[in-house]
Parts: structure tokens; C-alpha cells; sequence
């Protein structure tokens, strides 16, 4: 049966790269399956330093701006992960498939006695990395269609490894997940063409945020890193700047690469750029102010949250109660 999966961390407010390279094809897809399920991935996000008062803030901050964004809690199921992790009991029985990084895991955490305490911190955010691992596979499970950006591909060819080694000792069980794709795969950063757009930059004019104004649109849209040629052509390869822009525009207008070539013609890249920047403005401002107006309301979003870990919940239980009779842990 298709169902759809996927997630993000609640690391910060989303980007445009999220945006396009993710939650537009999310929002879609609630109209063409009946299984979707969004998570909001806090245990990845502790792969990281996180301050638990600011990741909770972040978690509802998530939560509202993908509501902004047109995730529908009627035809998703939108949840904290490790809400819906924490009732799960055994989880460990799992454990068998990813068994030597499990292993590992174990061996270097219980070293910690002779470790200095800088190296505790980092193991023990490798083990709950690796343990998370584990879980996303969980999550995962009997889901068939991922939709992602394209930094997330190798992420997902572990979990379709898992998948199959599962599959050759148990016999047929996990469909493999695939990745669903969408036209914008990768935003680059507009500070620098050859990365990733990204929540993290330390440059603050290289990612725009959802909850950006407009005045920031345009001065990050102005000053993005192009060429020294001024046609606008789209040419990733020889040209990654200003055919990021192109990209960009022709997915927040709703237009082909080709057209949005073919109206820029004759302006030069500074002409260009505002004619991109106010096609931003106009995708970005209804949802900017949808977010303030979620925000708002953090009892609304927590109660949101507490029944879309139930509704998951009702979705795994039932895979896990088949997986351990599969494995032979009655
Ligand atoms: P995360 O939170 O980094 O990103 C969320 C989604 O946004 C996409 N994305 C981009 N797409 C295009 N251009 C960009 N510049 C850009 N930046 C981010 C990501 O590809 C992603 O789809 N490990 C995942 C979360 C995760 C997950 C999962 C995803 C956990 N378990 C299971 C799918 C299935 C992550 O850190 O995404």
C-alpha cells in the first residue's frame, strides 16, 4: 500500500531550499494519497548542541510553519517524533538489523569511564545519532514514497539497505522506500552557488527564511553571488549563480525554466534580480503572515501535535507487533 513519509528538524525557522526542494511537494501529496505522514524530527536534531527551552520553542515554530504552508492535519498525520518513539516498548528487537552499528554504539559508549568528558559529549550524541538511524527505518516502515531534497538521497539508500536485508532473512515485508523528488532539488546558497541554500549559514545573507519581510528578500536577492556576464541564462554548471535565480523564480511563479528565460531576456542581472525578489515576496507573504498568526497560539499547536503522535502511533504499532512475530520475539 503507498504511503508517503517524510520529515525535517526542528532546527531554526524554514528556508526557501525547504521550501521548494520539500514542502510543496508535502502539501501536494495530501491530495494523492491517503497515507501521508510529516515528522518533525527533534531526536536527529540533538545530533546537534540544542538548548531544550529554544529546541521546544522550535518544535512549535515547526509545527506552525508547516502549517502556514499548507499541511493539513485532516489529511496528514503531522507529529514530534520522539512523542510517538516514547511509547513504543521493545524497540530494541530492531536492534538485530542494524546490528553492527548497534555494536559499535555499545562499545564505544560504555568506554566513557576513561574518556575525557569532551569526547562524552561526542559519543553521546554519536549514539543517539546511530540509534536514530535505527529509528528512521522504523518510521520508515511500509512507507514507499519519500519526498525530499536531494541532499537526503543517501540517507535513504540506507534505509532501503535495510529494507532488503530485512526483506532476503524475513522474507517480502518492507516495501523499499523511494525518493520523490521535486523540480528544485537543490537551492543553493546565495552567498555561495556551489552549497546548499541552508538553515545554518553563518552568512546572513545567503538563506532566505520564510519568515523573512520583504525589504530582506530583496537586499538577500540583490546581493546574491552571480557572474560577471550580465545575460540571464540557465546554466547550472558554468553559471550557477544566476541560474539559481532562474530556478527559484520559475518555481515560485509556477513557470518552466524556458519561460522564465525567455522574459528576462534583455535585462541584465540587477534588472533581473528584482523581478525575482518580487516573485519571492509574492509566494512567501501570505505564508509569512499565516506563521505569525500560528504562532501565536502554542496550546492549539501542542494539542495538534499530542493527536498526531496517536494517529502515528496507530500507523507503527501495528508494523511493530508483525516485525517481532517475523523475527520470532512473541
Ligand atoms: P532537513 O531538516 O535538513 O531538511 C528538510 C527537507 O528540506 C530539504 N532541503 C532542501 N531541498 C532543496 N534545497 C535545499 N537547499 C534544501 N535544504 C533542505 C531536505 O532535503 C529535506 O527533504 N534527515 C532529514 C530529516 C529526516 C527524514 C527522515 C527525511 C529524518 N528522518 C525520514 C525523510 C525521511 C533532515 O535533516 O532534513
Amino acid at each position: 500500500k503507498a504511503q508517503v513519509f517524510s520529515g525535517i528538524q526542528p532546527t531554526g525557522v524554514l528556508h526557501l531550499g525547504n521550501y521548494l526542494g520539500a514542502l510543496e511537494s508535502w502539501v501536494a501529496l495530501q491530495d494523492k494519497y491517503s497515507t501521508v505522514m510529516y515528522s518533525i524530527v527533534d531526536l536527529h536534531s540533538i545530533t546537534q548542541p540544542q538548548d531544550p527551552q529554544i529546541l521546544r520553542e522550535n518544535i512549535l515554530d515547526m509545527a506552525a510553519s508547516l502549517l502556514a504552508c499548507g499541511i493539513d492535519p485532516t489529511r496528514s498525520i503531522l507529529f514530534q517524533q520522539s512523542q510517538m518513539k516514547s511509547k513504543q516498548k521493545n524497540e530494541g528487537s530492531v536492534g538485530l538489523y542494524t546490528y553492527p552499528v548497534l555494536q559499535a554504539a555499545d562499545i564505544l559508549l560504555y568506554k566513557y569511564s576513561q574518556l575525557c568528558s569532551s569526547c562524552v559529549l561526542f559519543l553521546s550524541r554519536l549514539y543517539s545519532q546511530l540509534c536514530v538511524r535505527e529509528r528512521v527505518m522504523l518510521l520508515l516502515c511500509r512507507s514507499t514514497h519519500v519526498p525530499v531534497g536531494e541532499d537526503q538521497i543517501q540517507h535513504l539508500e540506507l534505509a532501503q539497505d535495510l529494507a532488503r536485508i530485512f526483506n532476503n532473512q524475513y522474507g517480502e515485508f518492507f516495501p523499499e522506500p523511494r525518493a520523490l523528488l521535486s523540480g528544485t532539488r537543490k537551492v543553493k546558497s546565495l552567498r555561495d552557488p556551489s552549497s546548499k541554500m541552508s538553515k545554518s549559514d553563518p552568512q546572513k545573507l545567503a538563506t532566505v527564511f520564510l519568515t523573512d519581510t520583504p525589504d530582506d528578500i530583496v537586499l538577500k536577492i540583490r546581493r546574491a553571488v552571480t557572474d560577471f556576464t550580465s545575460e540571464v541564462t540557465y546554466e547550472p554548471e558554468s553559471r550557477p549563480g544566476v541560474s539559481n535565480l532562474v530556478s527559484m523564480h520559475a518555481a515560485v511563479s509556477g513557470q518552466s525554466l524556458e519561460e522564465v528565460v525567455r522574459l528576462a531576456e534583455g535585462m541584465d542581472t540587477g534588472q533581473y534580480k528584482n523581478v525575482v525578489a518580487e516573485a519571492i515576496v509574492q509566494k512567501l507573504q501570505p505564508i509569512r503572515l499565516e506563521i505569525q498568526r500560528l504562532r501565536a497560539d502554542r496550546g492549539h499547536l501542542e494539542s495538534l501535535l499530542a493527536k498526531g503522535a496517536e494517529k502515528a502511533h496507530s500507523l507503527a504499532a501495528p508494523v511493530m507487533t508483525e516485525v517481532r512475530k517475523l523475527v520470532g520475539f512473541y
